[in-house]
């Protein structure tokens, strides 16, 4: 007899149900939106947007305005952890977590672009079946990374189970392309400070005056410079000035196999025949600390501070908030300024914070009252330039911009 092949695929209770969707329109709140809106189209919904609601029904709504308009997805959704947070209740049956996450997967794929990419955080308890439905929603060739990301300090979990598990310090981002090998655009990041101690104990000349010619540059011992600019002398001090000064921190080698080129015995500047600019004083190499500093950002990323979250952006989402440098990472990511990024588990306003900084147009959309009493308020101060915590001051953003709130209303038959 012949065995009919079926397809992998996860199965739960109920799984063939869907929650039923009955078409909404989104009706602005005028007194909650908030600054002057750039030009753009004169009728129909547009982002900036604050959705109030429940977000199977808002994603079907945005479907006509916004179909293969998103470049990014970001979301975040309640883990299923059995807890039942300040703001909302975390804890529903396993089934239903996943029918839940599965409609409305499946909703926000038709508004991601061809080019587009989606983000889902999550922790271990339901990653394994997340990633199996989202191979069910985006197809596996579609996958792009699991990302490993540090989420809390040790010191700073909780160690009531710590003889019966490890204490859980991480949690996970899957990535999924619209369609295969969709472009991500690289991120440097500085490497780690073990990484970086080899380097720190060789570079110990600092040049006075970078911005004039090689010529008549002075070099000086760092902790020499230190002294006289009345700075601290301590290791940690030093390490963290050349750091913040790697652009000319300098050492200076003789050791010709470096460069493979012809060697100058005075100073000069050599473009080498694959475009790099070589420096030598004084017949020696001069290297550049910032030269050795970065290296591209892998899938594990473990620098991002979870330390005095609770402070960004002025209000206290205990718990769920995430950290404003990881959402900057995402967008950077995968989107460039102008592009559309929609979060539907907005909690407290974090992706729509971040990609307003950035210059990116957003959707976010939050069931809960939260959303008017902590997304709202941190937005409007966004816009005002009152917010300059979070990626602020690495952005250089003081304010601007504008965006509208909506609710969700049912649609009269016509
Ligand atoms: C983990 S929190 C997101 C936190 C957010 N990333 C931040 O930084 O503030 C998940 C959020 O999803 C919201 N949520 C859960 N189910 C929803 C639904 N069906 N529609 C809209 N929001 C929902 C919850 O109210 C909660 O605020």
């Amino acid at each position: 007899m012949q065995r009919r092949s079926k397809p992998l695929e996860l199965t739960w209770i109920d799984k063939d149900e869907r929650e039923p969707v009955e078409p909404h329109t989104l009706v602005e709140r005028p007194e909650s939106s908030c600054g002057t809106p750039d030009s753009g189209p004169t009728s129909g919904p547009r982002a900036n947007m604050l959705i109030h609601g429940d977000n199977l029904l808002a994603l079907a709504a945005l479907e006509r305005d916004f179909a293969g308009k998103v470049k990014c997805i970001y979301i975040d959704p309640p883990y299923n952890t059995g807890s039942d947070f300040e703001h909302y209740s975390d804890g529903v049956q396993h089934s239903a977590w996943l029918s839940m996450m599965r409609d409305r997967l499946e909703r926000m794929k038709p508004l991601l672009h061809e080019d587009g990419i989606i983000f889902v955080q999550i922790d271990d308890r339901e990653l394994a079946y997340l990633h199996v439905l989202m191979d069910e929603v985006f197809g596996r060739p579609n996958r792009v990374n699991l990302i490993t990301v540090k989420m809390s300090e040790v010191s700073g979990v909780k160690m009531k189970h710590v003889d019966k598990r490890l204490p859980k310090l991480k949690e996970f981002i899957l990535v999924y392309g619209k369609r295969p090998n969709v472009s991500i655009h690289p991120i440097r990041v500085t490497k780690p400070p073990e990484r970086l101690a080899k380097y720190l104990k060789y570079y110990t000349s600092i040049i006075e005056n970078p911005d004039d010619a090689p010529e008549s540059w002075r070099i000086v011992r760092i902790k020499t410079f230190m002294k006289e600019a009345g700075l601290k002398t301590d290791a940690a001090s030093v390490q963290a000035f050349q750091l913040q000064e790697r652009h000319r921190v300098v050492y200076r080698t003789n050791n010709r196999m470096l460069a493979r080129l012809s060697f100058p015995t005075t100073t000069a500047k050599v473009i080498s025949p694959k475009g790099l600019t070589y420096i030598w004083w004084e017949g020696k190499q001069m290297l550049f600390l910032s030269d050795h500093c970065e290296e591209y950002l892998g899938d594990l990323w473990t620098d991002i501070s979870t330390i005095n979250l609770n402070k960004e952006g002025g209000v206290a989402f205990r718990y769920s908030k995430k950290p404003e440098a990881l959402i900057r990472r995402v967008i950077e990511l995968s989107t460039q300024p102008g592009d559309l990024v929609l979060d539907a588990f907005a909690g407290s306003g974090t992706t729509a914070a971040v990609a307003h900084k950035l210059g990116r147009r957003w959707i976010a959309i939050e069931r809960g009252d939260h959303c008017i009493s902590h997304a709202l308020p941190r937005l409007q101060k966004v816009v005002s330039g009152a917010d300059p915590g979070g990626i602020s001051t690495a952005v250089g953003w003081s304010g601007g911009g504008a965006f509208r709130c909506y609710t969700l209303a049912l649609r009269k038959p016509q």
